[in-house]
């Protein structure tokens, strides 16, 4: 068991300041073999309520978002890879903020690493809405490259 960070969790969005935030991450795992590095990312279809009243959602779409994200976690699982630590890249499914914090509770990680703005273009406000919520809910400390 490390006294330090054992075990990090990236959350990674294809964006560039969650590209930064792996690039930190994975120099923080350089320091120790035991460091254990998790990439997750997280999509999220829109579903049969917030397609409207008719619960019509159009399942290409759905099918496409999805294959987005094992796409973008394809080119992070071969970065990762030049690692000697224990590494996983995975895809979830659902609400990003609520399955990043709850991911990192099941999976004991002690660390969060990720960006302070992500895809959206909104440059106003500090930290996006998935940053803003894994703050406030992590049960670990959260690294915020910007
Ligand atoms: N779907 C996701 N899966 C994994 N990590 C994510 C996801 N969305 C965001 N992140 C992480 O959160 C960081 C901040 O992104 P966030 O979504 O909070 O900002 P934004 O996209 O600029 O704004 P918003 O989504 O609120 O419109 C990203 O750099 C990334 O590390
Ligand atoms: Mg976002």
């Amino acid at each position: 068991m490390l006294t330090f960070y054992s075990r990090i969790l990236v959350a990674y969005d294809g964006s560039d300041l969650s590209k930064k935030a792996l690039d930190m991450a994975m120099a923080l795992a350089k320091q120790d073999e035991r460091i254990e590095l998790t990439v997750v990312a997280v999509s999220n279809p829109p579903t049969a309520t917030s397609m409207g009243s008719y619960g019509i959602y159009n399942q290409e779409l759905i099918n496409e978002i999805r294959e987005n994200a094992e796409k973008i976690l394809s080119e992070v699982k071969e970065k990762i890879a030049e690692l000697p630590n224990k590494t996983a890249a995975v895809v979830l499914e659902g609400n990003p903020g609520r399955l990043i914090v709850d991911h990192a509770n099941q999976t004991s990680c002690d660390l969060i690493v990720m960006g302070s703005r992500g895809l959206s273009g909104i440059k106003e406000m500090f930290l996006g809405s998935t940053s803003h919520f894994v703050v406030q809910k992590a049960n670990c400390p959260v690294f915020i490259v910007k």
